[in-house]
């Protein structure tokens, strides 16, 4: 069922279903995610359920405030302080060392804890509303099936969990792709997922060089398994190939040959998403033009997947997105949903 999210009814029966130990449909400004009441076990190990994901791949817990982080981590340093006073609320999820005996079940027994403060304002009323109730936070991973695209609106979520799902409706999703997620418990910050925060925005702030996962000592402990940081996933059911615009034009001069019946392998399928402009009418395929900034296309990607692979088509063919550090979190989408 989807209830408008900006409504305080709508709030009052969420509050009520969290409290209950049930699942929730939460609008954020990255994705929707699937929520529970992140220190009730049993009610986060629904969500396990629901997503066919891996128990020992943590969840991220997203709190009202900067004042429910005293209630999951144990440490913090300097430099996570300054990331919350600049970036938060917003799309930066910390990994922080975890109190023992908080969230057990969404950090799947890690000794560390992802922590997100979101910025949509649904998210916020209801985490408030929550915190009066002393629920702390909600354990919330993207609201998808295990390494399928993410969802972007509230009917994208139905779309996976059917119509039993309780769901805010909170819009599309301003930002469009996860958060960015920084481990704090290395000394350094590291990069363990880009997002639409930069290393270089982060670097501004706080004063320390962001670490990509390369440049972690070898020596230290593994990072734990992070589904969004599985060489493939965010995939459609289609075929998604990437390449530069040149191997791009190429592939679509050869398939304007095949469908006229000039080369073999006809009944490919294809649907392009690409910024170079192709005319529609030089070739009968699905078309979406996608856009100059980074900003924007973040904003569509994940909604554009599933429009096209709602079509049917057997392959998807993206242009590799500029090398620039802006596109790092589009890209990065793109190469996992090409597996
Ligand atoms: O934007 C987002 O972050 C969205 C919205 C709903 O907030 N959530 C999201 O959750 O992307 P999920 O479960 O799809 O991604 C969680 C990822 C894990 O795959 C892992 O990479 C990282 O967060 N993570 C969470 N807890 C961690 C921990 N204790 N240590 C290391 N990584 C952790
Ligand atoms: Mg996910």
């Amino acid at each position: 069922m989807i209830l408008p999210g900006d409504r305080s009814e709508s709030i009052a029966a969420a509050v009520d279903c969290i409290r209950g130990g049930g699942l929730l449909g939460l609008p954020t400004e990255t994705v929707y995610g699937l929520a529970a009441n992140a220190d009730d076990d049993q009610a986060v190990a629904q969500i396990f359920l629901a997503k066919g994901r891996p128990a020992d791949h943590p969840l991220i817990v997203h709190v009202a405030d900067a004042s429910a982080v005293a209630h999951y981590a144990a440490a913090m340093p300097e430099f996570a302080k300054l990331l919350i006073q600049a970036f938060w609320p917003g799309p930066l999820t910390l990994i922080l060392r975890r109190h023992a005996g908080v969230a057990n079940a969404a950090t799947g027994g890690n000794p560390t804890i992802g922590l997100r403060c979101p910025s949509h304002p649904v998210a916020h009323a209801l985490l408030k509303a929550l915190m009066k109730d002393s629920v702390w936070g909600l354990a919330a991973p993207s609201a998808n099936q295990f390494g399928r695209v993410s969802p972007t609106t509230a009917a994208h979520v139905q779309g996976e969990f059917g119509d039993d799902l309780l769901i805010l409706d909170g819009g599309s999703c301003s930002v469009g792709i996860e958060s960015t997620i920084i481990d704090c418990t290395r000394g350094a910050p590291v990069l363990l997922r880009p997002g639409a925060i930069t290393p270089e925005q982060l670097q501004a702030e706080c004063g320390l060089r962001v670490l990509s996962k390369d440049e972690l000592d070898a020596s230290s402990a593994p990072a734990p398994k992070a589904s969004g940081t599985l060489d493939s996933h965010y995939a459609p059911r289609a075929r998604v190939r990437l390449m530069i615009a040149g191997d791009l034009q190429r592939a679509v001069d050869v398939l304007g040959a095949e469908k006229q019946g000039l080369a073999s392998n006809e009944g490919l399928r294809v649907a392009i998403y690409s910024r170079f402009w192709l005319e529609p009418s030089t070739i009968p395929v699905l078309y979406r033009r996608m856009p100059d900034d980074a900003t924007a296309t973040a904003q569509q990607l994940f909604a554009v997947l599933r429009e096209l692979d709602a079509q049917g088509v057997n392959e998807i063919w993206i242009e590799t997105p500029p090398a620039d550090p802006a596109w790092a979190g589009v890209r990065d989408r793109l190469q996992r949903a090409a597996g």
